[in-house]
């Protein structure tokens, strides 16, 4: 393997024990405390132990975490361009003492992975770290959220001992680790090799442009996809490596590997483009493909970018000598459709017609079953995109009804019920105010804590069904604002969310009075009733509002109907 690039600081910094070792510490451990990994700390853990963060020993200690957020260099110089600290509550810090206590690190099984030696313990100022590693504080950008909110308040540094590989039960065959790695280069004869990075599916144009950057690089072609944590709301990895199997055949044989890299991704823009190059060196690759905004985090509230679109590429041209990774820039590809072919697009011919399909109108695309044509992306891509994102008319969704007591939302989610029965193709429960509470929320009353905790329970319901893509009808009255957010927020992800505002005015319900409850509740009998003696907000976001003082029952549901097939969920011809 020797005529192999040599991993960053000089050497491979595989940190995992041998057995006896191994066993000695498991011994030791019983008088340790032990910290339960967090995914991003297990995932750091996972490529600091087999070497893929070369020269990294361990969780950073002070010194190379101040270096590292002001100047992109450890303690010894070595560049190096993000944090990798431990992270603990201050209440497990408490019991910790430097330069003396071990911690037993475990994964979600409680199975001992590491020990680290705790040198150092202490609490940084994460908003000066947040400014120096991503250029601002801002928490729409993720990799911020995470340090701000989402990370522990206490920083633990010290060496690390590995006992065992993170347990994966998926693609154990395309896991390999830096020193795998080599040795398949090695077997294969690859000198040169440009890695490429990615978080998402793969299309035509990533196709040419990989293709276009092995051939400028004279390089093998190692795609290398990461499968840690991503952006929230990214396409799942399983998906997304079906896909990059799917693609694999259109490369020509024996010229390109796959191979998946337990990251996870800061989306750090610039430097985390460094920190791609530096995993891919210790990985035995001697390229890195660096294209528009690289792990960038998109833009804030007010539109704008967090990094310019090549700044990434800015930062690595400064850095490659000293790095030895070179860099292949790429520029975005759109396709020209009169020569059928991707072309970067600073090269594009003037009067040269190109076409191009956004991530949001793909979105969109899969979401509504339009037509994804073959010059984006290949058939085979295409249907396992579809498999994960089917048509609305197969998705699952949620209707939910609020509205004060007797204004018709049982009377209507029923019929509903009965149509829908009729179109059938899903599985649909309904989950009606007064059922939910005698089999789900039995123990409740109607404060506003014990109102939002039904409502958060019927959430968590119709969002599994929902998911699972069937239709979940929920008709409480549901009076408070917030927790309707939430629901939707949780559901929506899923498949379709439509609030249904069942507007009835409180005069109406009172002088239908059903159950007796009006009379019952002006009479102080009942407490805390909504409408007389408990507040409704009204919603601002209803998808629908219906009156049910006009309208019947017959007519409120052919609503409905009309809507659900306007909107996909159903075919034009089932409404009635
Ligand atoms: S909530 O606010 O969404 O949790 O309410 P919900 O689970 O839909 O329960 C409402 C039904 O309980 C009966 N009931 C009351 N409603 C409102 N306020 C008070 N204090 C109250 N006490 C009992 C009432 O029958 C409601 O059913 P519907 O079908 O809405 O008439």
């Amino acid at each position: 393997m020797d005529h192999l690039i040599p991993p960053h600081g000089g050497k491979l910094t595989e940190l995992y024990v041998d057995d006896a070792r191994s066993t000695e510490l498991k011994k030791q451990s019983k008088d340790w405390s032990s910290w339960d990994l967090t995914p991003r700390q297990l995932f750091d853990l996972e490529l600091m132990m087999n070497g893929g963060f070369s020269p990294l020993t361990g969780f950073m200690n002070k010194a190379d975490y101040n270096g590292v957020c002001m100047d992109m260099r450890l303690a010894d110089g070595t560049l190096w361009p993000l944090p990798v600290v431990l992270d603990v509550t201050e209440e497990f810090a408490k019991e910790l003492k430097a330069g003396e206590s071990k911690i037993a690190l475990r994964d979600p099984e409680g199975v001992m992975l590491a020990v680290i030696h705790v040198e150092e313990v202490w609490t940084p100022d994460k908003t000066a770290e947040a400014k120096e590693v991503f250029g601002t504080d801002n928490a729409e950008h993720p990799g911020v959220n995470y340090v701000l909110n989402l990370s522990n308040s206490v920083y633990v540094g010290g060496k690390v001992e590995g006992l065992h590989r993170p347990v994966h039960y998926d693609y154990l065959e395309l896991r390999l680790t830096p020193r795998e790695m080599r040795e398949s280069f090695a077997k294969k004869g690859w000198r040169r090799v440009v890695a490429f990075q990615t978080r998402n599916p793969m299309h035509r144009a990533h196709f040419e442009l990989t293709r276009r950057a092995a051939r400028e690089a004279d390089a093998n072609l190692l795609v290398h996809p990461v499968v840690g944590t991503t952006k929230p709301g990214d396409v799942d990895h399983f998906t997304r490596v079906r896909c990059y199997k799917a693609l694999m055949s259109h490369y020509p044989a024996a010229t390109t590997m796959l191979s998946l890299l337990p990251l996870s991704m800061r989306m750090g823009g610039p430097r985390e483009a460094l920190f791609h190059a530096i995993i891919r060196k210790n990985h035995g690759c001697t390229h890195l493909i660096v294209g528009r905004d690289h792990a960038g985090p998109g833009s804030d509230s007010t539109g704008k970018p967090f990094y310019g679109p090549y700044d990434a590429q800015e930062l690595m041209r400064k850095h490659v000598d000293e790095l030895g990774v070179e860099m292949v820039e790429f520029k975005m590809m759109v396709y020209a459709p009169d020569k059928d072919e991707y072309i970067p697009v600073d090269e594009v011919p003037e009067g040269v017609k190109t076409l191009s399909i956004s991530g949001t109108e793909l979105r969109d695309r899969l979401q509504n079953g339009k037509e994804i044509p073959e010059w984006f992306t290949y058939k085979e891509v295409a249907e396992e995109l579809r498999r994960t994102y089917p048509p609305r008319s197969r998705q699952g969704f949620t209707m939910f009804f609020t509205g004060l007591s007797g204004s018709g939302k049982s009377t209507i989610a029923n019929a509903l019920a009965v149509k829908l029965g009729q179109v059938g193709g899903r599985p649909l429960t309904l989950l009606d105010g007064d059922l939910v509470r005698k089999n789900l929320s039995s123990e409740l009353g109607f404060s506003k804590e014990h109102r939002d905790i039904n409502i958060r329970r019927i959430g968590f319901v119709a969002n599994e069904i929902t998911k699972n893509g069937g239709i979940a009808l929920c008709a409480p009255i549901a009076p408070y604002d917030n927790i309707r957010k939430e629901v939707r927020q949780m559901v929506s992800p899923n498949g379709g969310f439509i609030l249904v505002h069942v507007a009835t005015p409180i005069e109406v319900c009172e002088q239908r009075d059903r159950k007796g409850l009006y009379a019952k509740a002006r009479a102080g009998i009942i407490k805390e009733f909504t409408g007389i003696s408990d507040p409704y907000e009204e919603p601002a976001d209803a998808e629908i509002v219906i009156d049910t003082t006009e309208l019947s029952p017959e007519e409120a549901t052919h609503k409905l109907m009309l809507y659900l097939a306007n909107e996909g969920f159903i075919a034009g011809e089932d409404v009635e």
